[in-house]
């Protein structure tokens, strides 16, 4: 048995208890310290967690904190991960990498610079379904991949979220909000992306907000709310993907794969469990592939929304010495890509990507959790 690796997370609010709640599943971390720029909210969640509320030079200055956990809002992530690296600490952080591919670049230097381990969201595609759809392609299930949908569908957030105005704003909307999760669960089944073409619009100007709690009424919108793209894959596959705010109701799946000999239909790829569902030329019916590693949470739950997976990962691979798998090369490149698309919309042409990344190696379990069933929170 090795110690846990000592987990410091930076940014308490609305998604800190289920990484909080997330991480304690995993017997290979110790969440014990937390910060926020906010003392209140850094308090709060020390009482909830059992660990110790900190300044974020405080939290930095620890000597007994590994691995710092990001949670920040988009547009704070760059600065905070530079913070993080530069106190010579492994850093996790949550989607997108940064609010723009440009302002990730320092850090990404920087950790390489310092041999440093640098993990991004989303790491949903670590969990059931994502490795078994990715076993299910590398097996030649369907054949040669051909083409893929994927459908970003509404998150609602003004009906959850207290303050949902970053998702409206640059670093938000449904591209870098939703988008990290299935374009992460395409880069892991298909490869790289290498072109993209993408039109866009506002659906409407202004959103009404009606959480419960809300610390906001009403949000301008700055970012568009309603993408549709052609992503074009190196290998050849031909991606449909729309990416929208403004969709509310519908009957699209999350994500299909249509290869020469069937075709594969996803769950929800910001959860981490849930049905793969084959359908081989000539089948009479789906059916329901048998899950490649354990799942972590009951499927269809609100307990798929805990996350902590791919810190786990990043603190496994510190502790063995071995590479991670939500890596920000990764996230870089899906960030890229998503920018990419906004480009193309902005000017009408198609845009040749710059950047790649290696397919991440598949994972052979759920680095020791034990499956959550019963805790529910809120989406
Ligand atoms: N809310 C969700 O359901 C959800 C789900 C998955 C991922 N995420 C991602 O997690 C991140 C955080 O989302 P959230 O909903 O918790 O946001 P939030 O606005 O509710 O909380 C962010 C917290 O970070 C603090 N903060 C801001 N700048 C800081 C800085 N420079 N240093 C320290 N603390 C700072 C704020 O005071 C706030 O408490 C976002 O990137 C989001 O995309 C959110």
């Amino acid at each position: 048995m090795h110690d846990p690796v000592r987990v410091g997370v930076i940014g308490c609010g609305n998604i800190f208890s289920r990484y909080a709640t997330g991480m304690s599943r995993f017997p290979g971390l110790e969440l014990v310290a937390v910060a926020d720029t906010d003392p209140v909210r850094a308090q709060a969640a020390a009482a909830e967690s059992g660990a110790v509320a900190c300044t974020v030079d405080g939290l930095l200055g620890r000597t007994d904190v590994d691995v710092v956990v990001n949670i920040t809002p988009p547009a704070a992530h760059a600065v905070v991960s530079e913070q993080v690296l530069a106190a010579g600490k492994h850093l996790y952080v949550e989607k997108p990498l940064a609010a723009t591919s440009a302002a990730a670049r320092a850090a990404l230097a920087e950790a390489d610079r310092r041999g440093l381990l640098f993990g991004a969201a989303p790491d949903t595609f670590l969990g059931s379904a994502g490795q078994t759809a990715r076993a299910a392609i590398d097996g030649g299930v369907i054949g040669e991949p051909v083409g893929a949908t994927a459908f970003v569908t509404h998150s609602q957030a003004e009906t959850w979220h207290p303050d949902p105005t970053f998702l409206f704003r640059p670093g938000g909307g449904p591209a870098l909000d939703m988008g990290p999760y299935y374009l992460s669960a395409l880069v892991n089944c298909l490869g790289p992306v290498s072109a993209v073409y993408g039109t866009s619009r506002i659906g409407a100007p202004q959103r009404t907000v009606t959480a419960p709690g809300r610390l906001v009424d009403r949000i301008e919108v700055s970012v568009p709310t309603h993408t549709a793209a052609t992503v074009t894959f190196a290998s050849g596959v031909l991606a449909t993907v729309m990416l929208s705010f403004d969709v509310w109701d519908h009957h699209l799946p999350f994500i299909e794969i249509y290869g020469t000999e069937g075709t594969l239909s996803l769950p929800n790829p910001n959860n981490y469990d849930g049905p793969v569902l084959l359908r081989r030329h000539g089948d009479p019916q789906w059916s329901e592939l048998p899950p490649a590693v354990p799942p972590l949470a009951r499927a269809g739950s609100d307990d798929q929304l805990m996350r902590g997976i791919g810190v786990a990962d990043l603190a496994a691979a510190l502790r063995e010495a071995r590479p991670h798998h939500a890596t920000a090369g990764l996230a870089f490149h899906v960030l890229d890509a998503l920018e990419a698309i906004a480009v193309s919309a902005d000017t009408g042409a198609p845009v040749q990507l710059t950047t790649t990344c290696e397919r991440p190696e598949p994972v052979d379990g759920t680095y020791g959790a034990e499956a959550l069933n019963t805790l529910e929170v809120h989406p």
